[in-house]
């Protein structure tokens, strides 16, 4: 399968993604890296993988239609079968969303603590156990329906950085498991549950 991977910061997921699709046998071929701002982590490390990368800023648009609708362009330039959104810190827009499957992964056990802020909610909130969520995009915030978890514990002393350190460890093995079962088996989603049946031949 194709994908193209979108990504905001260091990109240690998209690494993980990186290093998974460098194994022939993952049968998933990155085949470009996309960033909502220059100089990001994420676009280094496509770069040092020979992977294409394109930005597609915000600012340089009049409103989020017109860049929903330049994003939903360029992906349409590299032809992904889905689209993973691997701490990409934009909401995606109903263009994109009306034309790709975009799975996100989120440092938190969906439902609770949406939004970007996600470990500091869970650790100001004093949870025990938190994780991370990898789920299919809607049009809301982190909202769509849950295609995988991992839970992570909450240890004395943590800190965010800490603790979101300890989520991504457990994050990446989970999204690179994901994006290889939704590269090799067929889904169907009934409401909000996905269901998996693998691919017949
Ligand atoms: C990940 O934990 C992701 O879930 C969250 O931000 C982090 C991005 O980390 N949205 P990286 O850029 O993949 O290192």
């Amino acid at each position: 399968a194709r994908v193209v991977a979108l990504v905001s910061g260091s990109g240690t997921n998209l690494q993980a993604l990186l290093d998974a699709a460098a194994d022939p046998s993952y049968k998933v071929t990155i085949a470009a890296v996309g960033a909502d701002r220059d100089g990001t982590g994420g676009l280094a490390r496509a770069e040092a993988a020979g992977v294409p990368g394109f930005v597609v800023r915000p600012k340089d648009f009049a409103d989020r239609a017109a860049w929903d609708r330049a994003l939903a362009g360029v992906l349409d330039g590299y032809r992904p079968d889905f689209v993973v959104s691997a701490g990409f810190m934009r909401i995606l827009g109903p263009e994109v969303l009306a034309r790709y499957t975009v799975v996100n992964t989120h440092p938190a056990l969906l439902p609770a603590f949406p939004g970007a802020h996600a470990v500091r909610d869970a650790l100001a909130y004093g949870v025990r156990i938190t994780g991370a969520t990898v789920h299919f995009v809607d049009e809301g915030v982190d909202t769509g329906p849950v295609i995988d978890q991992v839970a992570v514990p909450v240890l004395d002393g943590d800190d965010a950085e800490r603790l979101h350190e300890r989520i991504k460890e457990r994050e990446r093995e989970l999204l690179v498991r994901v994006v290889r079962r939704l590269a090799t088996e067929s889904w169907s989603i009934e409401g909000r549950r996905v269901d998996w049946r693998p691919r017949r031949g």
